[in-house]
């Protein structure tokens, strides 16, 4: 069932009803259409109320149907709407839970809306690059003015109804209703049933007492706030088009601009993230409805930079977090760091004073193992070694409640390896969260050879409730996205050697759009880590070379802005990257030593010799059933890695620039004597495809 109808006296109710959000899509708009010309034929109908069934009016457009032809299949929405309005009983939409995109735009059609307080409501299309394509430029100016609705159009975010309805001069909702919503639709309905005419947006005028300076102003802003999106400028077009023009030349303003922002890569790589994201919640071989085990309490190991950002998550949530360490004095510092982030939350008006106690109530400490085995999942996050891993997980194999699920934060070791140190491996998974935990949205859920599929549903669904992006990888040096960052870093290193100086290459990388180049990004999170590993590969992996640039600048003490000195300078107290003539002549000399010329690199070389040592890792990741899906790679760099969203993702990128182009240029790149002819055979997925004509969506 997608709509239903019935009559409630002479009222006819038609309540959308296609779950989760009542999406209008194509069988749920035949209904409405099919339900309004009953409630038009029958004599005894005298208004007509749209509700929503469930925990929604409705969320817009159906996004199963997206890129479907149903999804303009008649009567769309636009022609419902019109249907709606040419109505000659009044037609009223009791707005309830969520009204956004479509569903708003279905409201706006209507002659009345009555609501409940507390309703989310929205016009959230700029979010996948687009504007509101069903007048919902043209309507929301007409009713909250053009400010409020410009503000809305552009940010997309959600305003509560009792917010809105209190705004002066609004005509969004004709009525709030306290209590019950249908009882408190039929009363308005039965008292407007014979009142005409019937009252329609497109009729009210939309006005700006400065409407020039201010679009102008709009205009200004959205363009410093979002460099790299056509939408909400549109957004600010469209806007102006309810104040300057007829209703109806407005809406062709709308349709035009609409159709043009369809097309842009912009929002096909917002579309493609949108669409990636709901894709990573899910695991193929586990079924959405796995049981789930019960995580009430949690236990955090190791109270460092990692740990205090872990257990700051849960606590955000609502959970209660046992921290254990060694020392009472790694204890203290631990308790005063996450102290510390939360009182300067406190200080920005991030965080009332009393959630902020409520949150610190919920944390307790421990030195003792013996006090933790009650909690549902434990969370180790000790130093990266081996040795320290085996004694915890030893210690938690002894101590931790049966079902409870063992979880490490290792950046690099083997998951499997970790769960052979428990008798219990099918409850040992992977978390590996980002730095700063508390704020880093990519959760990496590292699924182990044992790892039981209702540990990873739970930990899927924690991660959601945490609010993290959780995307599944396997057990490999590195998960997805650390291994794949290291071909990344070996190409910014070779590119030093060739000629580029570290500004040069982060400039380049911060143009396509990355937030912060590879220089910089060494230097925010210590080069030091990157030695350690580098250390390791020598011994691993012999064969395979990098750029003794980074080694020198280590040697050099350089270890980035925790030294006030690194790949640049740092004066004291700031995070200005200076770039530092030692840095420029030790590359130099290095050059120099290995008998290189530099020559002159363009910033499309640096780019792309960066982006597609990304996309060639991930080609081999996908084919070893490291990553689920080409999509996954994305979501990853996305929130993980600062790539920017405009592109997509590395994936999604290389798809854009058409992967028969990626391999050629790759090729290019095998014959630079300088480089690493290897790595830079395309991976046999990515020759694959390319043969087949096809690309990695
Ligand atoms: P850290 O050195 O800041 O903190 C480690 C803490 O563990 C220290 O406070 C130490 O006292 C405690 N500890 C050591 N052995 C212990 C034991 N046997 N029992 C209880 N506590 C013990 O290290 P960090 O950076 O927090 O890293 C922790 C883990 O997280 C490592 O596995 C690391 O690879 C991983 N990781 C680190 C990231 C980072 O950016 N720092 C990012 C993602 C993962």
């Amino acid at each position: 069932m997608s709509a239903s109808y019935e009559t409630r006296g002479p009222v006819a109710v038609i309540t959308l009803n296609n779950p989760p959000v009542n999406g209008l899509g194509h069988a749920t708009r035949l209904a409405v259409a099919q339900g309004v010309a009953q409630a038009q034929a029958d004599a005894a109908v005298q208004a007509i109320i749209i509700t929503g069934a469930g925990k929604a009016f409705s969320g817009g457009a159906d996004i199963r149907e997206f890129g479907s032809p149903k999804a303009l299949a008649e009567p769309n929405l636009l022609s419902l709407i019109r249907l709606l309005e040419l109505c000659t009983k009044p037609v009223i939409a009791a707005v309830h839970s969520v009204a956004m995109g479509g569903g708003l735009e279905l409201a706006l059609g209507c002659h009345y809306r009555v609501a409940l307080p507390g309703a989310q409501i929205a016009l959230p299309e700029v979010k996948i690059g687009l504007l509101p394509g069903a007048g919902g430029t043209q309507r929301l100016p007409r009713v909250l003015g053009v400010e409020t609705a410009l503000n809305m159009i552009v940010s997309g975010d959600a305003v509560k109804s009792e917010v809105l309805a209190g705004l002066p001069g609004q005509k969004l909702f004709d009525r709030m209703i306290d209590g019950d919503l249908m009882e408190g639709a039929l009363a308005f309905a039965l008292e407007v049933a014979a009142v005409r005419p019937l009252p329609l947006v497109r009729d009210i005028k939309a006005r700006h007492a400065n409407a020039d300076g201010y679009f102008q102003f709009a205009r200004n802003t959205v363009k410093a706030m979002a460099r790299n999106f056509p939408a909400p400028a549109k957004c600010v077009d469209a806007v102006e088009a309810s104040v300057k023009k007829s209703f109806d030349d407005g809406m062709a303003v709308e349709r035009e601009l609409f159709l043009a922002l369809m097309t842009t890569p912009e929002c096909k790589a917002l579309r493609h993230a949108f669409f990636a994201e709901r894709a990573a919640s899910k695991i193929g071989d586990v079924p959405d409805d796995t049981p789930v085990r019960p995580i009430n309490k949690v236990a955090v190991i190791g109270a460092g930079t990692m740990g205090g950002g872990i257990a700051m998550n849960f606590l955000n949530a609502g959970t209660p977090v046992v921290m254990l360490e060694m020392k009472q004095e790694a204890l203290d510092r631990g308790v005063a760091t996450i102290r510390k982030n939360y009182e300067s939350q406190v200080k920005k008006g991030k965080l009332k004073a009393d959630k902020y106690e409520q949150r610190m109530a919920l944390l307790t400490t421990t030195l003792s193992y013996d006090t933790i085995g009650d909690a549902d999942l434990v969370i180790e996050a000790v130093f990266e070694d081996i040795g320290v891993k085996q004694a915890v997980f030893t210690e938690l194999d002894r101590v931790m409640k049966p079902g409870a699920i063992l979880a490490s934060n290792t950046s690099t070791l083997d998951v499997n390896k970790i769960a052979s140190f428990t008798k219990r491996p099918q409850d040992v998974v992977g978390m590996h969260f980002f730095s700063p935990a508390n704020v880093m949205k990519l959760l990496e859920v590292v699924r182990g050879a044992a790892t039981a599929k209702d540990v990873l549903a739970t930990v899927m669904q924690l991660g959601k409730k945490i609010k993290k992006t959780c995307v599944v990888s396997g057990v490999c040096d590195g998960f997805i996205g650390n291994r794949m960052i290291e071909q990344y870093s070996r190409q910014a290193g070779f590119l030093l050697e060739e000629g580029c100086t570290p500004a040069q290459v982060d400039k380049a990388v911060e143009k396509f759009g990355f937030a912060m180049g590879p220089f910089r990004m060494g230097d925010l999170a210590g080069n030091d880590v990157g030695w350690y590993i580098r250390k390791r590969r020598y011994v691993e992996k012999p064969d395979l070379r990098y750029s003794k640039t980074a080694d020198l600048l280590c040697e050099m003490g350089r270890f980035g802005q925790k030294t006030q000195a690194g790949w640049y300078d740092y004066a004291v107290g700031k995070r200005d990257a200076i770039p530092s003539p030692v840095v420029d002549q030790m590359i130099a000399d290095y050059r120099k030593e290995v008998g290189i010329t530099p020559r002159k690199i363009s910033d499309d070389e640096i780019v792309h010799r960066l982006v597609y040592a990304l996309v060639n890792e991930a080609a081999r990741l996908l084919e070893e059933g490291i990553a689920q899906r080409a999509s996954d790679v994305d979501m990853v760099y996305l929130t993980g890695y600062g790539f920017p969203l405009h592109r997509g993702g590395p994936m999604c990128y290389a798809d854009t620039v058409g992967l028969y182009n990626v391999v050629q240029t790759m090729h290019r790149f095998a014959a630079n004597p300088h480089d690493d002819a290897e790595f830079w055979q395309p991976a046999p997925l990515l020759a694959k495809l390319v043969a087949e004509g096809k690309s990695f969506s």
